[in-house]
């Protein structure tokens, strides 16, 4: 029970596989997908002990020298100081062109694992293992990377494409409900965008980590694909790519107002409620699609709405890179599979947050 999704980047052509067991295959996947002698595998405190030593394992199994880093888990850890500590232990262990950075783990660590590898030695090669459901639906394919600053939430990074992508929906099954449940965030906006039927079947039978494999699989697929159609299309978030951003303005400001202990899909589901809100009621949106990406965020067990004040929203929007010159990119979804970018400016912005934010909060 394994897909292969075939993305062709503008710079990088690769595979992402989605499967049952395929983590134990890594090794020899890797062999076919990259030219490299040796793998430093970065991981986090909460996947290294669930899964380094097998992913050790399977790439020693193919003939690969192996080091690796486990770092702090959290967002509040993508930061310079980490960053810095994982360049310094791939220096260490003597890392060249020739070896493969492997990001084990969720958005955190593909993010700042991929930036390593963008930055070390101006560039070597990556491999994406995510383990959450968000970064196998999301962060882990198309090819960004980046670390936080105090100013906002992944404003230095690079993009690289990794080689490859694997993806053992088996991991998920170890994750808290939570933690799960936060990836279906990003679920709900490609399925917005996107995907009516994906959309439906989500309304039906909402997933859950308990569910069965092969569901699993096909909706971690079917979102990689959805992903897939737009990076192929739009590498470096020119034009098509900046549609999924939607709900990312005002999620990001609730995640950054949270402190960054609200999941990131979460925040999103929320964006995509409070923005699709405010839209319809400008008559920019089809009438009853608010009530229906709402029932649909609620049916996954995400929240539709916040209590985050107003004026915390829009400031930190102001600092967001959709910002552009006195306004800000922001997707409007016209109807379920059909959206457009609109540039709004920081007062249309504003009212917008009035209309969408904390009506049912
Ligand atoms: N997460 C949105 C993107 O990769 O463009």
């Amino acid at each position: 029970m394994t897909e292969t999704i075939r993305v062709e980047a503008a710079s990088r052509a690769y595979d992402v596989v989605v499967g049952v067991g395929v983590l134990d295959e890594l090794g020899e996947r890797l062999r076919g997908a990259c030219y490299a002698d040796a793998a430093f595998v970065v991981t986090d405190s909460h996947v290294g002990p669930l899964y380094l030593r097998r992913t050790l394992d399977a790439l020693e199994a193919a003939g690969l020298r192996t080091s690796s880093i486990t770092v702090p888990a959290g967002e509040r850890f993508k930061r310079l100081d980490t960053f810095g500590s994982i360049l310094e232990a791939m220096a260490a262990e003597g890392l060249t062109r020739d070896s493969v950075v492997v990001a084990l783990g969720g958005g955190v660590v593909g993010d700042m694992a991929g930036f390593a590898a963008a930055s070390y030695m101006r560039g070597i090669q990556v491999v994406q293992v995510p383990t959450t459901l968000l970064a196998m639906v999301d962060s882990s394919v198309g090819g960004k990377t980046a670390i936080d600053l105090d100013a906002g939430k992944n404003l230095v990074g690079a993009f690289l494409q990794p080689s490859l992508v694997v993806a053992d929906v088996e991991t998920l099954r170890s994750l808290e409900d939570d933690v799960f449940v936060d990836g279906l965030g990003e679920v709900a906006k490609h399925a917005v965008l996107a995907d009516q039927a994906l959309f439906d079947s989500l309304l039906g039978a909402p997933l859950t980590r308990n569910s069965d494999a092969s569901a699993l699989v096909e909706v971690v697929a079917r979102n990689v694909a959805i992903k897939r159609d737009v990076v192929n299309a739009d590498e470096r978030e020119r034009g098509l790519r900046q549609t999924l951003n939607l709900g990312h303005t005002i999620g990001h400001a609730v995640e950054a107002a949270s402190g960054f202990s609200l999941g990131h899909g979460h925040c999103v589901a929320i964006g995509l409620c409070c923005v699709t809100r405010a839209t319809e009621s400008l008559g920019w949106t089809s009438p009853g699609v608010a009530e229906r990406v709402e029932r649909l965020v609620a049916a996954q067990g995400l929240p539709t709405d916040t209590d985050v004040p107003h004026d915390t929203i829009v400031s930190f929007a102001t600092h967001d890179k959709k910002r552009h010159g006195d306004g800000v990119s922001l997707v409007v979804v016209g109807d379920v599979g059909r959206c457009e970018i609109r540039h709004v400016s920081l007062r249309e912005f504003a009212h917008i947050v009035e209309l969408g934010c904390g009506v049912d909060a």
